[in-house]
């Protein structure tokens, strides 16, 4: 019986310690939520629930390969920012969330009310990162951080992987 117990304990602490989040993860989060190099994406990306809901889910790309992903962060390309016009203010560069626009030209991000005049294809904003010069180490880490909360994966990303 105490044999059974032990071996019962030893495989609940083996799980357990397989499922801890990895320290490149935990740098990761680190740099998503509190880079001092440009914005941090948690100022409009949540994941595991801490940061800001208004820019695209990462999990969904979780599985998406390393240096796919950084071509993601890195696009100067958009698919769902538009420009947003009013029927009064300035227009902005927006991305509509459960119907209301967000207005990304302000830091963390506004919801911006009031009647919508028109929407046109984004010609002004840049996503961020896009600019700021993140080491490949850093990116590793977010996208090991990206891939922890997706999936639970323990997978190291070499920074090398990214070159
Ligand atoms: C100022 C807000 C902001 C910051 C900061 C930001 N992002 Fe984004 N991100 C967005 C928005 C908005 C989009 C959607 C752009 C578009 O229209 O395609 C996006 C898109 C992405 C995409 C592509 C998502 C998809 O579904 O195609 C990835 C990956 C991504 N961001 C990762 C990051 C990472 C990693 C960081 C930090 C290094 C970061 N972002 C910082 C707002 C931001």
């Amino acid at each position: 019986m105490m044999k059974l117990i032990a071996v019962v304990a030893i495989a609940f602490g083996v799980a357990a310690a397989q499922t801890e989040m990895p320290e490149q993860a935990k740098r990761g989060m680190e740099a998503f939520l509190n880079t001092s190099k440009g914005t941090a994406c948690g100022t409009c990306h949540s994941l595991a629930g801490k940061g800001m809901e208004v820019g695209p889910d990462l999990t969904r790309l979780s599985r998406v390969p390393p240096r796919g992903f950084v071509a993601a962060i890195k696009s100067t390309v958009t698919q769902y920012v538009q420009m947003v016009e009013l029927k009064d203010g300035s227009p902005f560069p927006g991305i509509q969330k459960d119907k209301q626009w967000w207005d990304l030209s302000k830091r963390p991000p506004e919801l911006r009310q009031g009647q919508v005049e028109k929407t046109s294809p984004n010609s002004k904003w840049t996503h961020p990162p896009a600019n700021t010069d993140y080491s490949n180490r850093e990116l590793a880490d977010i996208i090991a951080y990206v891939k922890w909360v997706g999936y639970k994966s323990v997978v190291a990303i070499e920074p090398e992987e990214l070159e």
